[in-house]
């Protein structure tokens, strides 16, 4: 199964920004160990799946709302999602439980949301600085995974330590093993068969440099880019080193 290479836009790039990107991405090769995805802001969302319609790169969200519809001024359902040509949507990135106040339950909601509408979620897990400090991050994460993820849970995990995030620092190989070793534990405990096939991706600081040894670390079934996604050659160079 070619690693999952996923490129987090978020708040960056005009419709018009974005539409050029898909096309320089389109245009390249798609590294052969890589499946590539794009996860544009919503404004451009549709105009990047048009940009990017009958080729192998797939596009989702950022985040969706856990009601088809209703009185929810700003928000986004799963199931326009869907109608703008998104075939992923990320779930519970520390950005929005930080900065939106998420929980794992109303993750666990647009989770379940998400694949009734037919989009494939990925789930973000991870401690801070503190926790980790404090010798806390797997219980962290084991609750994250434990309150975010519904039963029968076959979607995409990401591990995004949240010291991590934007910082260029990066845990060490022998943590990013060791925490992908507990998800892959804690997901076969608890949701047996189908935690199984659930990819864990590694996302915090991954670049062209670092990307080789992080997608090689046992369990690391592809990456969540967040700066070096922002323009195809670096983007293109992480997923070369996809296996
Ligand atoms: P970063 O962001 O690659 O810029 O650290 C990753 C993410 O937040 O998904």
């Amino acid at each position: 199964m070619p690693q999952l290479i996923a490129g987090n836009w978020k708040m960056h790039k005009t419709r018009a920004e974005a539409v050029a990107l898909a096309a320089s991405l389109r245009a390249a090769p798609i590294p052969p160990g890589a499946r590539l995805l794009v996860c544009p802001p919503f404004t451009a969302l549709a105009a990047v799946a048009e940009a990017l319609a009958g080729s192998a790169i797939a596009v989702g969200g950022q985040d969706c709302h856990m009601a088809p519809q209703g009185p929810h001024t700003g928000d986004i359902s799963a199931p326009m999602l869907k109608e703008a040509g998104a075939g992923f949507v990320i779930l519970g990135h520390s950005e929005r439980r930080q900065n939106h106040g998420e929980t794992s339950e109303q993750v666990r909601e647009k989770v379940l949301a998400a694949v009734a509408a037919g989009l494939t979620p990925i789930v973000c897990v991870g401690e801070t600085a503190d926790q980790r400090a404090n010798g806390a991050e797997t219980d962290t994460v084991g609750w994250q995974i434990s309150g975010s993820l519904p039963a029968g849970f076959a979607g995409v995990v990401a591990y995004e330590p949240v010291w991590a995030i934007g910082t260029g620092r990066t845990p060490t190989p022998e943590e990013v093993a060791a925490m992908h070793g507990f998800i892959r534990a804690e997901l076969t405990r608890q949701f047996a068969a189908a935690g199984a096939g659930v990819a864990i991706l590694y996302g915090g600081s991954v670049n062209a440099g670092n990307a080789a040894g992080l997608l090689g670390l046992p369990e690391v079934g592809g990456a969540l880019v967040g700066g070096a996604s922002l323009t195809a050659e670096a983007f293109l160079a992480i997923a070369a080193a996809a296996r």
